[in-house]
């Protein structure tokens, strides 16, 4: 079988790795992939849908996986299943759940899937009005697409003013700014949940926790990830399957419900609060950093997994998990998530031992060897069966990389205890 990937972060590295585990994939292709991934897969540099379509075609490609959003939401399922191609992913309408989160509000609403209260404003100044008299914190979200940096804590009237100003007004995420979300700030402790979805049943995935803030102790500003780790202690077996009930199946059934069904990865972003999981936002594909920590922990052929989904036979397909832990540390450029300078030699990635697996994101192959080129440079990942013992070998192996202005949280998996008791098992959903 031969299969595209599409991304080239370090979700799609660790993606390409597992897939090249499987014995019926004889060949990956990646588009446009990384320095990392280049060594398990034929990575080629296309940009326009329709050119990947007409390479699909020409290389006799048999599935295409789509890593990263913004295709999803752009509709790229829809162009491959009106040529009979074969397509992980949700198509265009689905893939509104990310796209766009006042449908994912408003959609949480209707079909009584619990989420922080929230209204939607559709002019600054009746947003602005309605400061006037709420009390704070809350929380201001871009409704479209702003990779990762469109939603904001607010703490006071003023600080609600200025995000105002820079989303709606001055237009930082362009038409993704064009309405709003405001919802109340919920306490709690945060979880990723993913659910492997083919439009009738799911079957969640190892539970994970990333690490946003760009410095030790949750300090500074959001990144797209610093780390993460599988599973998350405190998703308990009991929240769990409240997760799976409440909001997982509800999704499904509610999607169906509109006429849309849902195939490929849902991933639900959690805050538990003492009144049980609420929905921060759906995603509609896997997690990055979080694949990194997941994959490794899945037992089962992934491309098995993987044409389940497309084919609908999710519910006959047994998905097995590693009773162990998995934790993982992203080297990041010096100024990320700000400015930052590319094409500094990456060294020491030889010297690796073979129990600590590295997922390259931003990094590119030249004539001088490995260089950086992006903000999150690499992750540093390794499974064990306590975190304490993985996290000190991807703090050992971390150690002989190094580039110019690396840098790594000291504390990603710090202080965790090991338990692990949640389940995972196929639910089925009937129309
Ligand atoms: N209602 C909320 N209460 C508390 N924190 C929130 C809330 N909504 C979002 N956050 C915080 O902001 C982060 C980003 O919000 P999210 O909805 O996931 O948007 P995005 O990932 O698109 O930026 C969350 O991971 C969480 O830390
Ligand atoms: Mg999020």
């Amino acid at each position: 079988m031969k299969i595209l990937v599409l991304g080239s972060g370090g979700r799609e590295h660790a993606l390409v790795w597992k897939l090249s585990h499987s014995p019926e994939v004889d060949k990956i292709f990646c588009i446009p992939g990384n320095a990392g991934i280049s060594s398990l897969a034929h990575c080629v540099e296309i940009k326009d849908t329709e050119r990947i379509l007409n390479f699909v075609k020409e290389n006799k490609i048999d599935i295409t996986l789509v890593g990263p959003e913004a295709p999803l939401v752009n509709g790229i399922v829809d162009k491959f299943e009106k040529e009979n191609l074969k397509i992980f992913g949700p198509n265009k309408e689905a893939a509104m759940i990310e796209g766009s989160k006042v449908f994912a509000k408003l959609f949480m609403e209707k079909h009584g899937i619990p989420t922080a209260n929230f209204r939607v404003f559709e002019s600054p100044n009746a947003a602005e009005k309605y400061f006037l008299s709420t009390d704070f914190p809350i929380v201001i979200k871009a409704d479209g697409l702003a990779a990762g940096k469109g939603a904001f804590v607010v703490k006071n009237r003023d600080e609600a003013f200025e995000v105002i100003d820079k989303v709606m007004r001055q237009k930082l995420f362009g038409d993704s700014g064009d309405r709003i979300i405001v919802e109340r700030f919920l306490k709690g402790r945060e979880v990723s949940a993913l659910a492997f979805c083919d439009g009738k049943s799911i079957v969640p995935m190892v539970s994970s926790m990333d690490y946003k803030k760009a410095y030790d102790s949750d300090l500074g500003p959001n990144t797209g990830g610093m780390g993460a780790i599988a599973p998350a202690p405190h998703y308990t077996k009991d929240i769990a399957s409240i997760t799976i009930r409440n909001i997982f199946l509800n999704v499904i059934e509610g999607l169906q419900r509109e006429g849309i069904s849902y195939k490929g990865v849902l991933y639900a972003g959690l805050m538990i609060t003492e009144n049980g999981p609420k929905v921060l936002e759906f995603n509609c594909r896997f997690g990055d950093p979080e694949t990194q920590v997941i994959l490794p922990l899945l037992k089962t052929d992934l491309s098995h997994v993987v044409q389940a989904v497309i084919e609908g036979e999710l519910a006959h397909c047994p998905v097995e998990w590693f009773d162990s832990v998995s934790l993982c540390v992203v080297a990041v450029s010096q100024g990320y998530p700000l400015k930052y300078r590319k094409g500094f030699k990456i060294l020491g990635l030889n010297e690796i031992d073979d129990d600590v697996m590295i997922f390259h994101a931003g990094t590119k192959r030249t004539d001088q060897g490995i260089v950086t080129n992006g903000g999150r440079v690499l992750s540093v990942c390794a499974t064990d069966s306590h975190f304490s013992k993985a996290r000190a070998r991807v703090y050992r192996s971390l150690k002989k990389i190094r580039f110019e202005g690396m840098r790594y949280r000291k504390d990603i998996g710090a202080n965790l205890s090991d338990s692990s008791s949640e389940f995972h098992r196929s639910v089925e959903v009937t129309p």
